[in-house]
């Protein structure tokens, strides 16, 4: 079991696909802070997470490469030297993918193909940490959900995400290239998007409350979720960086206390201290790809890393509103631009 001290990546080197965005970018802020090197490889995906705000506070400290993760040339020349690669780069809307599965595919799977495939050609010492989806497991057979649990994905987003573990799990077993494969519930907190309800569930509750405005809550709100608050998620990915018996395995990154959605509704509403919340219908859409109550089993990543949630959802609530109080104009505009210097 591996506690994160200084020791653990100051001087390293750390490439992090797709870390403009929301787990990405508060990735690279912690290890900023613990002295590694952060190089950030992203996009930049109008609608994705993406947001040269949450990097404001390290911007001097971090190289940014503005590429895609699908260009072969570009991700040969990163992953070079790199002593760890956290791989968040993705398409992570699962209402897009029933629209248009292409993007998935072709970023999800084959841009997870070029990442291994340079890492196999010209840095096989790497060590990578992957962060999937609960949505690999689809509907719950029992709860929680631990990680022996049929996988049975309901869209073309979690398959993707599945076929990504799967390839770099076969990176990890035929061409020693350590990884750990983390499938994670749903994360919130701060540097989230907050333009659209399209992905991000909890943050796009908490905006609504800020705004003052009405939370739809779909079905009759009972609907179980783990919530986990990004700070954990992230302390979850550097310790299984840094824990050798991690490489080559899967484990769930969640909270072990479900959550119903009505449950979730009305903590925000107290935290917040403003909002409303109304019963709606699901649409078409979310009702076909609604999977039914889901929590995880986070019993073998405490085991094995030594990694459990700590952060209460009140607490994680509470230092989420904060946030998007103090930082509200950088978040909420639709074009994804900010808006200000970022200086306050
Ligand atoms: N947030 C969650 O609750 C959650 C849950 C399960 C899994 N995940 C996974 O974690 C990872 C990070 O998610 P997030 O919530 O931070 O999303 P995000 O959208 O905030 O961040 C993803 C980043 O990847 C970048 N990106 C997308 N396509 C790219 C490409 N082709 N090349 C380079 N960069 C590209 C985007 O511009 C964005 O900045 C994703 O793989 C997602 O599937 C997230």
């Amino acid at each position: 079991m591996t506690a994160i001290t200084k020791e653990s990546f100051a001087g390293k080197s750390v490439l992090i696909t797709g870390g403009m965005g929301f787990i990405g970018a508060n990735l690279a802020n912690r290890l900023v802070d613990l002295g590694a090197k952060v190089t950030i490889m992203d996009a930049m995906i109008p609608d994705y997470g993406g947001n040269e705000f949450n990097l404001y506070p390290i911007q001097d400290r971090v190289r940014i490469n503005y590429c895609d993760i699908r260009d072969e040339n570009a991700v040969v020349y990163l992953v070079k030297n790199q002593d760890y690669v956290f791989h968040l780069a993705g398409q992570v809307c699962h209402l897009m993918s029933l629209s248009n599965p292409f993007p998935d595919i072709e970023i999800n799977i084959t841009g997870t193909a070029i990442l291994m495939e340079a890492l196999r050609k010209h840095n096989k010492d790497a060590v990578v940490v992957y962060t999937g989806t609960r949505g690999q497991y689809g509907p719950s057979v029992s709860l929680p959900v631990n990680e022996e649990a049929p996988t049975n994905p309901k869209g073309i987003y979690e398959i993707s995400n599945l076929s990504a573990e799967k390839i770099i799990k076969v990176y990890n077993d035929v061409h020693g290239i350590r990884s750990v494969l983390l499938r994670l519930s749903n994360i919130y907190g701060p540097r989230s998007q907050m333009k659209h309800s399209r992905f991000g569930v909890c943050n796009w509750f908490v905006r609504v409350a800020l705004d003052d405005d009405t939370i739809k809550v779909f079905g009759d709100g009972g609907i179980l979720r783990d919530f986990l608050y990004v700070d954990d998620c992230v302390d979850a990915i550097l310790r299984s960086a840094v824990t050798p018996e991690a490489y080559g395995e899967i484990f769930n990154v969640g909270s072990d206390i479900p959550v119903s959605f009505m449950e979730l509704v009305t903590t925000i509403i107290k935290v917040a201290g403003q909002g409303k919340w109304e019963y709606a219908e699901f649409s078409p859409e979310r009702k076909a790809q609604e999977p039914g109550d889901f929590y995880s089993d986070v019993s073998k990543i405490a085991r094995i890393v030594g990694w459990s949630p700590s952060t209460s959802l009140e607490e994680g609530l509470a230092k989420t509103i904060e946030y998007y109080r103090k930082y509200r104009e950088q978040y909420w505009t639709r074009s994804g631009e900010p808006v200000a210097s970022g200086k306050n």
